[in-house]
């Protein structure tokens, strides 16, 4: 890391060793092995160790991160409060602690604590004025239109996503391609380059390379990188940069409502309903609205009616269509679609 460029990574994703401590082999009731994480890379002598492990590789994460940067870093109950109390005292700005809930933990196999059934990210900016990237549609539109919230149900790697070498994990700490795709996908955009110094089996670099993110990952054991390397190459193109990205609401170019009639999508006299039929209106040539009594833009129209301040006019009028109400948006999108 101390070899590459200052401020030259939009996005770093860490993985690290957990320091698990475990002692021996941990065995299931009927005395078989569980197949946990007994590397040496997992070792540390002691917490101090570990920390002092921790400080070095988010000192060298921050001086490559970009102003504008964010870190995410996952972890256990085991080390990620002394990480988070790490990254704070390194300035970075703590955005939020995301649970990712296990669908399928593996059992409390003794019966003497709750199963563990999550892990925990950190997910900070690299100071507290950095003006980081949120994509909060593509999370919403993910979430079925509602607001993503913090505790993020998903399952553990397994099946065909799980690298295999003679029938056994070929990882101890494969995570799964969903919990990366929402990360990158919430927090990058097309072309960004995403940056995981624990690369491991590569998740990172093979969700990045789908979403056409570029990526550097960093992986000490050799039969790792190698793993990785073979899953990358087996990857093709990422899709076309406008099915991976998001325009939010907000920069999603304007179309305004006499467009609609403007290009026969509408046509002057066709009659608009509120969802409920309390409400209607004519539409006129020049794109405006008239009720009974009152004239004015689809929004004007709205509120007029209902008595109310503002209306979104957009929201509030639909159309008929074989007997059936449709939203006028629903116009407003296809002529978006045709322009764009
Ligand atoms: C928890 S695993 C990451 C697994 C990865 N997220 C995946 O999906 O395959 C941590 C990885 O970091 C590697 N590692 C440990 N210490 C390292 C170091 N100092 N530099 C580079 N890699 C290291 C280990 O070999 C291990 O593969």
């Amino acid at each position: 890391m101390e070899a590459m460029d200052e401020a030259s990574v939009d996005m770093v994703f860490a993985d690290p060793p957990y320091n698990l401590q475990l002692n021996g082999d941990l065995l299931r009731p009927n005395q078989t092995r569980v197949d946990g994480v007994a590397e040496p890379w997992d070792r540390f002598a002691d917490f101090a160790d570990y920390d002092q492990f921790t400080r070095d590789w988010l000192t060298a994460a921050r001086r490559l991160l970009k102003p504008d940067g964010t870190l995410w870093v996952i972890g256990s109950y085991h080390n990620i409060y002394r990480v988070g109390a790490i990254l704070q005292d390194l300035g970075f700005w703590i955005l939020n602690d995301v649970i990712w809930r296990k669908r399928n933990p593996m059992p409390n196999f003794h019966g003497r604590r709750f199963t563990n059934a999550h892990e925990t990210l950190i997910w900070c900016a690299r100071g507290r004025q950095s003006r980081y990237r949120f994509n909060y549609e593509a999370m919403k539109n993910l979430n079925d239109d509602l607001q993503m919230r913090s505790d993020w149900m998903l399952p553990i790697c397994t099946g065909a996503e799980r690298l295999k070498l003679n029938g056994h994990k070929a990882h101890p700490t494969q995570k799964p391609e969903a919990l990366l795709h929402r990360v990158i996908l919430a927090s990058t955009e097309v072309g960004d380059v995403v940056l995981d110094p624990f690369f491991g089996t590569g998740t990172t670099g093979a969700v990045a390379k789908k979403l056409g993110r570029h990526y550097i990952g960093l992986e000490r054991a050799a039969r790792y990188a190698k793993l990785a390397r073979e899953r990358l190459s087996k990857l093709g193109e990422a899709a076309d940069a406008s099915l991976l990205t998001t325009v939010s609401k907000r920069h999603q170019p304007r179309i305004p409502f006499g467009w609609l009639v403007e290009r026969g999508l509408l046509a002057p006299g066709d009659i608009l309903y509120d969802q409920r039929r309390r409400h209607s209106a004519k539409v006129r040539a020049d794109g405006t609205l008239v009720s009974a009594d009152f004239k004015g833009s689809i929004h004007q129209v709205g509120a007029y009616l209902q008595k109310a301040p503002v209306c979104n006019g957009w929201q509030f009028w639909c159309m008929e269509v074989e007997g059936k109400l449709v939203s006028i948006d629903v116009l407003r999108q296809q002529l978006r679609a045709q322009t764009h």
